[in-house]
């Protein structure tokens, strides 16, 4: 086992691309890092680079106590898991489990045990004899599972390994990689652009976005103080509502509020003077004829789709405030909002106009031209009397 370090860290492509830009990621030994972000943001270029499969541009990538930038991909002692599993279709699953350590001249009656314990690990101890196309597509994901545990690398690294599963099958490998993780405690660096497998997965989480880090932290910190609107909005399902606003000496306008005198948020943010966007999450609006007390935000709009789940309400309403382009993440929420409830109540019906209610203390606020959060962090804040 092993640490792993990206220290400033530069991917630039033959053609020019910028894929990773000064990554510095600490990673300490055994930990279960989710690196997650967009299609396109260079999740697979960092961990090619960790691989060996990539050549690194600048800066330099160690794994325990060496620098590996030089060192041959079959010599790091790390496995990659793929989303497509890449299997040998032709050899048995205790054959391509067995593959790594034959590779490396293991005694015979050491790989069979290795590949006994892997198999019992991954619950495909009845199936060794089988060939891929005779697996669904879990089996052959726990398949690939097993090859690299069988190794015992130092570190595994996983890119986007439970994508070509449906959703069912999906949450369950989660909850088995999960375990799989706290038995073997190899650490693990997970590649995703699925930020609900971020959110449970990871005991850490880094959010990327263009080649850059945005924020690195356990999914609460980052749910909770969001570093910037980016983070803020890739976050959490439904995304965070953002309208525009602007800071005006202590007080809080948003942008198609019907109360011109704008919001006291109650010492937060004293003395700034700004133009920003305004956050606030689903689950911290209220429905309701008037405000309560104590909440500072309210916000009349028509509903547009009512989403009954069960456990909870999702209400979709429109509303003149919301941003449509956020930080330059035009992500087709159009006008819309959603308010999370509970459950309970009466609930309204699309086209009813409603009014929607926050507490000063919800509301999260970005400067409208960096995107970043204004000030201190929102939570640790202590409430003004
Ligand atoms: N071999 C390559 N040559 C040039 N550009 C590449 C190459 N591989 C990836 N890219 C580009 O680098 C960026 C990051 O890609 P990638 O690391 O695959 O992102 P992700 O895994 O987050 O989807 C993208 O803009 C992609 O088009
Ligand atoms: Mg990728």
């Amino acid at each position: 086992m092993a640490s792993i370090r990206f220290d400033g860290v530069t991917k630039r492509y033959k053609d020019g691309t910028l894929a990773v830009d000064d990554l510095r990621l600490d990673i300490p030994d055994g930990e279960f890092l989710i690196l997650v972000g967009p299609s396109g943001c260079g999740k697979t270029t960092a961990l090619r680079m960790l691989a060996g499969l990539e050549e690194i541009s600048e800066g330099e990538i160690v794994l325990g106590d060496r620098v590996i930038n030089d060192v041959e991909p079959g010599d790091r002692d790390v496995a990659m898991i793929f989303q497509n599993y890449a299997l040998f279709p032709h050899m048995t699953v205790y054959d391509n489990m067995a593959f790594p350590l034959r590779m490396r001249r293991v005694a015979k009656k050491e790989v069979a045990e290795g590949v006994r314990a892997a198999a019992q690990l991954l619950g495909l101890g009845e199936l060794l004899r089988r060939r891929p196309n005779q697996l669904s597509g879990g089996q052959r994901q726990r398949v690939a599972m097993g090859r690299a545990i069988v190794r015992q690398p130092a570190a595994f690294l996983m890119d986007e390994p439970l994508s070509n599963l449906d959703a069912k099958l999906r949450t369950q490998m989660r909850g088995e990689l999960a375990r799989m993780h706290r038995r073997l405690g190899t650490t693990t660096l997970y590649v995703t652009h699925d930020q609900t497998e971020a959110m449970t997965l990871g005991s850490r989480v880094a959010v990327m976005r263009n080649g850059i880090v945005q924020q690195v932290g356990a999914p609460q910190e980052l749910y909770r103080n969001p570093a910037n609107a980016f983070v803020a909005r890739f976050i959490g399902s439904p995304p965070m509502n953002v309208m525009r606003g602007a800071l005006e000496d202590g007080r809080l306008r948003v942008t198609g509020q019907e109360d011109g005198a704008g919001v006291d948020v109650g010492g937060r943010w004293p003395g700034q003077t700004r133009e920003v966007l305004v956050g606030i999450r689903p689950e911290d609006w209220r429905l309701g004829a008037e405000p309560a007390p104590g909440e500072a935000l309210t916000l009349r709009g028509e509903v547009e789709v009512v989403e009954e789940l069960g456990a909870e309400t999702i209400v979709y309403f429109r509303h003149a405030a919301a941003a449509v382009d956020v930080a330059g993440e035009d992500d087709g929420i159009g006008e819309t909002f959603a308010a999370r409830s509970e459950g309970g109540g009466r609930l309204p019906a699309p086209g009813d106009r409603v009014a929607f209610h926050a507490s000063a203390s919800a509301l999260h606020v970005f400067d409208a031209g960096t995107g970043e959060a204004v000030a201190a962090p929102l939570h640790a804040a202590s409430p003004a009397a």
